[in-house]
């Protein structure tokens, strides 16, 4: 399995900390926020990833990353957001990367601690989601169940979510997921919705789905950037 963060996106809701750099590269303690993700997959023995970003500041990041290798990347690659449409307008540029493999896909504002390892060595084919119990649902992707515990519709940031979980920003994809991406539509944001996309691995019911252990957020306002820097604080940092 390849891996590939997506760290483009304006952001715009931590306007004016990403006045003068890309949002990923803010401190979360002692590192740069797109670290934990990167940490994330590299602990599960993915090695071999892309990073997808964009806006002005993207050049900052080889500054930051360089090739990869102090991070424990073997292979590292980027590419370049030119719209901002989209987290699946952002994964469709790692097509090539990807070489027909399957792909374990983080959003680079994703923090967590959870260990990944099992399920990357277990995944064949189909897509699988990350869930984690949140207080304010709203704000995420809301999964629906049915009584026997599957997923039946995922609903982007609902006004009244059908439960209490979130979809992380954590997904693993087998390869036909770029043919599903061209079938995306642009939704009323004018996104290409990463929702859209799991909704038609539900559909063919290949859609999996465990909940994270440990610690996640995502640290893309105020309040859960302040968390994040205060739980990995209170961990000693990221070493
Ligand atoms: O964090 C989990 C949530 O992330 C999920 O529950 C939602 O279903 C999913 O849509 C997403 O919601 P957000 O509103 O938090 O997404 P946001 O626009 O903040 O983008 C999250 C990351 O995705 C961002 O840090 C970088 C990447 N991204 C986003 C966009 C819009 C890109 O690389 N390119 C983009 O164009």
């Amino acid at each position: 399995m390849k891996g590939v963060v997506l760290a483009g996106g304006k952001g715009t809701r931590l306007y004016p900390l990403t006045y003068a750099t890309n949002k990923h590269l803010l401190p979360v303690y002692n590192m740069p926020m797109v670290f934990y993700s990167i940490n994330t997959l590299v602990k599960a023995g993915i090695k071999e990833i892309l990073i997808v970003t964009g806006g002005p500041h993207a050049g900052h990041f080889i500054r930051v990353l360089k090739n990869g290798n102090e991070l424990g990347i073997d292979n590292l690659s980027y590419a370049y957001q030119e719209n901002e449409d989209g987290i699946c307008g952002a994964l469709k540029l790692a097509e090539d990367f990807s070489g027909g493999k399957s792909l374990c896909v983080i959003l680079g504002d994703n923090c967590t601690d959870a260990d990944i390892g099992r399920e990357v060595a277990k995944f064949r084919a189909g897509a699988k989601i990350f869930l984690k119990e949140v207080p304010d649902p709203k704000r995420f992707g809301v999964p629906r169940f049915d009584k026997k515990g599957h997923i039946v519709e995922i609903v982007e940031k609902p006004k009244k979510p059908a439960s209490k979980y979130a979809v992380t920003g954590l997904y693993f994809y087998d390869n036909t997921v770029f043919d599903k991406i061209r079938k995306l539509k642009p939704s009323k944001r004018g996104e290409l919705e990463v929702t859209d996309l799991n909704n038609l691995y539900i559909k063919e019911g290949r859609l999996d789905w465990a909940e994270l252990s440990g610690f996640w957020r995502d640290a893309g306002t105020f309040d859960t950037l302040f968390e994040v820097n205060k739980y990995w604080a209170e961990k000693g940092g990221l070493s």
